[in-house]
């Protein structure tokens, strides 16, 4: 049974006071340097967003993707992206699933007609799988909710004129050296976030890369001033060389703690699905809902399965958590099963 809801996120899985196992938020705040760095940016407020901040925003994803400040746009989170997407006039857009519902929920809300491209078992991509009159695709990679990531040549044999390939790259920065990234492909559509590493989903800041005729289209309808001061603020610093370092050796810290996670579900007979990737696992269990409803109980907050088309409510999604953590979590997992 599914209960799809493209509106559900995991936040709403979650309350204060619970461990939080729902959210792919990787710290529990800002590191300090980041803090001080929009704290300092406060007296900037006065004023209107500057031109210069935006162009250096620009420049500084420009410079850490090895593209042009043209080809850059400063978002109000990823999200934001997502729903300017109608504003490219697809007439078939392809959206590969399960995968984060939110652009195909502001697509649909357009009126632009969907596909969903549905993966299973491995949830390997196989091109074929998208029709040929689709002029737009939508893919994450890695994606959330199934933690597999995608590899960068598959994602590109989905190109054909005409026809515009948006990659959500939203966990990309959560993946070493990010080998299978398509942000140095000039004629893709790719959006990043900055809210998973840099804990900031409260500011809502992201970019996208793209042409600056594909970018011109999008910002179509943006008001003045799309985003703020701050948002500009946070890009330019989490762009820097020593960000980019920092998120390095975090997403190396995901592996390892991700190791010891899988192997540690893999004891306790838990199914995890497909090979992780990203910094959360999607685990398969008999009775979901009940398991999640115990671990609530337990004040374990996880992300159900069921609202991402494909899944079921004994679909869950953890997220990678300091071993300490993931122990408790597995202590506190209903292994008993009724009968
Ligand atoms: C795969 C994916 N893409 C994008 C987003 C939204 O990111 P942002 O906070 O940048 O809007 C999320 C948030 O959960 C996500 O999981």
């Amino acid at each position: 049974m599914t209960s799809e809801d493209l509106r559900h996120h995991g936040d709403r899985d979650t309350a204060p006071g619970m461990v939080d196992f729902a959210v792919n938020v990787w710290l529990p705040a800002p590191p300090r340097w980041l803090r001080d760095r929009l704290a300092a940016a406060l007296d900037r407020l006065a004023t209107y967003p500057s031109e210069a901040d935006d162009l250096a925003a620009r420049e500084a994803v420009a410079q850490r993707h090895g593209r042009s400040p043209d080809e850059v746009m400063v978002l109000n989170g990823s999200a934001e992206g997502f729903a300017l997407l109608p504003n490219l006039r697809p007439r078939l857009a392809a959206v590969v699933h399960p995968s984060f519902t939110e652009p195909e929920a502001a697509l649909r809300t357009a009126g632009i007609p969907v596909h969903r491209v549905m993966l299973d078992g491995d949830y390997a991509l196989r091109p074929g799988l998208v029709p040929d009159e689709a002029d737009m695709v939508v893919i994450g990679n890695p994606t959330n909710p199934t933690s597999v990531t995608h590899p960068a040549a598959v994602i590109r044999a989905l190109a054909r004129p005409g026809r515009l390939v948006v990659v959500d790259e939203a966990f990309m920065d959560a993946v070493p050296g990010e080998p299978e990234s398509l942000t140095g492909d000039p004629d893709v559509l790719v959006f990043r976030s900055l809210t998973k590493t840099w804990a900031l989903a409260g500011l809502r800041a992201g970019y996208v890369l793209g042409s600056p005729e594909t970018l011109a289209r999008l910002a179509i309808d943006r008001p003045q001033w799309p985003v703020g001061t701050l948002v500009l603020e946070a890009v330019t610093a989490c762009c820097s060389p020593a960000a980019i370092a920092e998120a390095e050796d975090t997403a190396r810290t995901v592996i390892e703690y991700r190791a010891e996670f899988v192997a540690a579900l893999r004891d306790a007979g838990i199914e995890v699905v497909a090979e992780p990737t990203a910094p959360f696992v999607l685990v398969r269990v008999p009775e979901g809902t009940r398991v999640r409803e115990t671990l609530r109980d337990k004040k374990f907050a996880v992300r159900r399965g069921e609202t991402f088309p494909g899944l079921s409510a004994d679909h869950i999604r953890l997220a990678v958590r300091p071993p300490d953590q993931t122990a408790r979590l597995l202590a506190a997992w209903p292994m008993e099963v009724p009968t």
